[in-house]
């Protein structure tokens, strides 16, 4: 944060995205160290941050994508990701968005649920071409984290439940242009605590007993993403422990023979490189608290109004006596609140705020309510 000098910083017009990309690079190596050493294929979650200088640089280092819509799939193509290494999961994939995948001949799609099967056979099968897909398995565990990044519970949206298993694979059977060649799980987000993985992969060895019973050669298991960063401490730990997150899965996972073991990881990869830097525009004293109020709100970082997420916000330009503050932004919405009762330094009208561990979630989340600017980027 101090490399980006704080006079640049009072140049540049707010609200804006600073990356700091000696953090992206490094963490995007040491990813590559410890997937590499259980041959781990890792695709990076563009959903996390489609920033294009972001892009390149994960495609240089030689990750695949993962895509959730047909402009994802867009954005990895133009950033020059090879199709080989695009994978394709969501609820709710439109006709267009299956047809541009199927175009591009991508890795594999993830399928979530009958319907949906139906139609990418019948799709692939008007384009002339086999998709290769992998169920999507709803694996029914539990993860305590916000309840709005939960993917893998019973009632969760996503995936396709246990007892409808062997009804997926009597389909999966009877369809001529789809060819079954994974399954994948994405149990949630932000998840820091590995007992949750640990049970994703005794879950998936009993799954994958069923389908060795009935003869099918699973090719690939994709474990999804969800490894969590420490938004408490970006500068301690700006690097998440790819080390202990993929020794669990090579210790409970039981891979079979040649079998590949894909992740899709977007948080742990981006999330501690951005920030998001605003400037205050006044202090307002209230009767019973004392507000600052910045120039970015939740149309530039939506995770705290959203998510009631944490994140360290730092005063860069004041050396003063701490104060306490709750830090809002402008929107007219109560909920635009970064933090209630927040502990900072003495902070003044002009002031510049830094709203850490926003690489992930943060740019590619933001709006334009209130008819407000996109918020620009910055690289450093
Ligand atoms: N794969 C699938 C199928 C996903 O749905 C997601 C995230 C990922 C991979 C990447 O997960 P990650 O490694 O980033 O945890 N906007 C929320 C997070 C939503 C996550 C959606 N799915 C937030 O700001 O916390």
């Amino acid at each position: 944060m101090k490399d980006f000098r704080i006079k640049k910083m009072l140049e540049l017009q707010t609200p804006y995205y600073i990356y700091n990309m000696k953090v992206l690079k490094e963490t995007l190596q040491t990813v590559a160290i410890e997937a590499n050493k259980y041959g781990y294929y890792v695709h990076y979650a563009i959903k996390a941050n489609a920033n294009i200088q972001i892009l390149s640089i994960v495609q240089e280092m030689g990750f695949g994508v993962d895509c959730v819509s047909g402009g994802e799939i867009s954005a990895a193509i133009d950033a020059g990701f090879s199709a080989e290494k695009i994978v394709f999961a969501g609820v709710g994939k439109a006709d267009w968005e299956i047809n541009l995948a199927l175009e591009h001949d991508i890795f594999c799609f993830n399928v979530e649920s009958i319907p949906e099967l139906k139609v990418i056979n019948y799709l692939a099968h008007l384009n002339g071409k086999i998709a290769k897909i992998a169920i999507r398995v709803n694996p029914e565990i539990n993860v305590y984290t916000h309840h709005h990044i939960t993917t893998g519970r019973k009632e969760n949206k996503f995936g396709i439940n246990l007892d409808q298993l062997d009804d997926v694979i009597d389909i999966i059977f009877m369809l001529s242009s789809v060819q079954l060649v994974g399954l994948h799980f994405h149990i949630g987000s932000q998840i820091t605590d590995m007992v949750p993985f640990k049970l994703l992969c005794k879950q998936a060895n009993e799954i994958q007993k069923k389908f060795i019973r009935r003869n099918i050669d699973l090719k690939h298991i994709n474990f999804g993403g969800g490894l969590g960063i420490n938004y408490e401490n970006p500068d301690e730990f700006s690097i998440p422990n790819f080390q202990e997150y993929f020794d669990v899965f090579n210790t409970y996972f039981f891979a079979l023979n040649n079998q590949k073991i894909h992740f899709e990881l977007g948080r742990s990869i981006v999330g501690q490189c951005g920030s998001l830097i605003s400037k205050v525009l006044y202090v307002k004293e209230g009767s019973v608290k004392k507000f600052v109020i910045l120039d970015a709100g939740f149309t530039e970082l939506i995770r705290p109004a959203f998510y009631e997420a944490y994140h360290v916000i730092e005063n860069l330009t004041s050396n003063e006596f701490a104060d306490v503050y709750d830090i809002v932004g402008p929107i007219c919405e109560s909920s635009d609140c970064f933090a209630k009762q927040r502990i900072l330094k003495k902070t003044h009208r002009g002031d510049i705020v830094a709203i850490r561990s926003a690489g992930a979630y943060g740019e590619v989340m933001s709006s334009q309510y209130n008819c407000r600017r996109l918020p620009k980027s910055y690289f450093f």
